[in-house]
């Protein structure tokens, strides 16, 4: 597994290490997930990727945080590449909705690295992940919950469902040559709003930036696609996000009460 060492690859970790052998590629083997074995990988280094994917049957290729498009479409390729000469048996990527279609854009980088793996003949899953949710839960600030989303759903996913569908997809059957549009149910500021029992007050956005990107997606009814395929490889129904609001808003009452 690439970029064992951040949230989704330590996440993703803990659902394989008791069903089967784990190697962490990390850049920094100081940063390594305790309890597995850890080797040197970094997507600038084509030779420690070489030498980490050695004998993988199957490699989790976990997508670079590198903002330059080019330097991170480069670094999936080193990966790719690495793959290939290390003969791994089946690559899944985490990749992001649209990206079999977008080949500009937020989804360029995704693109391309879906397109080398095909390239290369390597089996392969596409994992295409919706925005994290947890980035995004709804809080109660001075009473009430605001967003600039004009009140359209949202299909995000929690890091931890879609750690545990890409455990699942590694280490079962039936997965390759398939690509799955995860998606979490869908739910909107004003819903979740409902649910904790406060006003929603729509909000202009806060200046430009990513966040005012996303939120335009949003207003757009951008984020609205959903499907059925995080629930399927789960085998369980992706947790809600009003479920997670309705938790935080629990135990922060009960801190507030001891
Ligand atoms: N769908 C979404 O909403 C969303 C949101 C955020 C990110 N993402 C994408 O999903 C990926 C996983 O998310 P995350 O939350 O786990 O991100 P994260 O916590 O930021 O982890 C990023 C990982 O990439 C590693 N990395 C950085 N540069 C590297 C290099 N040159 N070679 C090898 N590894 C390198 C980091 O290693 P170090 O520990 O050494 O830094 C870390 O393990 C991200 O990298 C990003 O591509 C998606």
């Amino acid at each position: 597994m690439s970029a064992a060492s951040g949230a989704l690859g330590r996440l993703v970790i803990e659902h394989l290490r008791t069903r089967t052998e784990v190697v962490a590629a990390v850049r920094d083997p100081g940063r390594a997930p305790q309890g597995v074995q850890a080797r040197r990988g970094d997507y600038d280094d084509p030779a420690s990727l070489r030498e980490a994917f050695d004998g993988a049957t199957r490699l989790l290729l976990i997508s670079s945080p590198e903002l330059h498009t080019a330097r991170r479409i480069g670094q999936h390729l080193n990966a790719v590449t690495a793959a290939k000469e290390a003969g791994v048996g089946a690559v899944a990527f985490t990749s992001f909705l649209g990206a079999g279609t977008g080949a500009t854009g937020m989804t360029e980088a995704y693109h391309a690295t879906e397109q080398a793996i095909i390239r290369s003949g390597l089996p392969y899953t596409f994992l295409r992940h919706p925005f994290y949710s947890d980035a995004f839960v709804p809080r109660i600030v001075e009473g009430e919950i605001t967003s600039s989303t004009g009140g359209r759903g949202l299909n995000t996913a929690f890091r931890s469902d879609l750690a545990e569908a890409a455990a699942n997809v590694l280490t079962g059957e039936g997965h390759l040559g398939r690509a799955y549009d995860f998606t979490g149910p869908l739910w909107s500021y004003p819903e979740v709003a409902e649910a904790l029992g406060v006003p929603y007050r729509e909000v202009p956005d806060a200046g430009p930036g990513p966040m005012s990107w996303i939120n335009a997606q949003i207003r757009a009814g951008m984020l609205e696609q959903r499907t059925d395929d995080l629930e399927r490889v789960l085998g369980r129904p992706a947790e809600a996000v009003v479920s997670r609001a309705l938790r935080a808003v629990s135990e922060h009452s009960n801190c507030l009460d001891n």
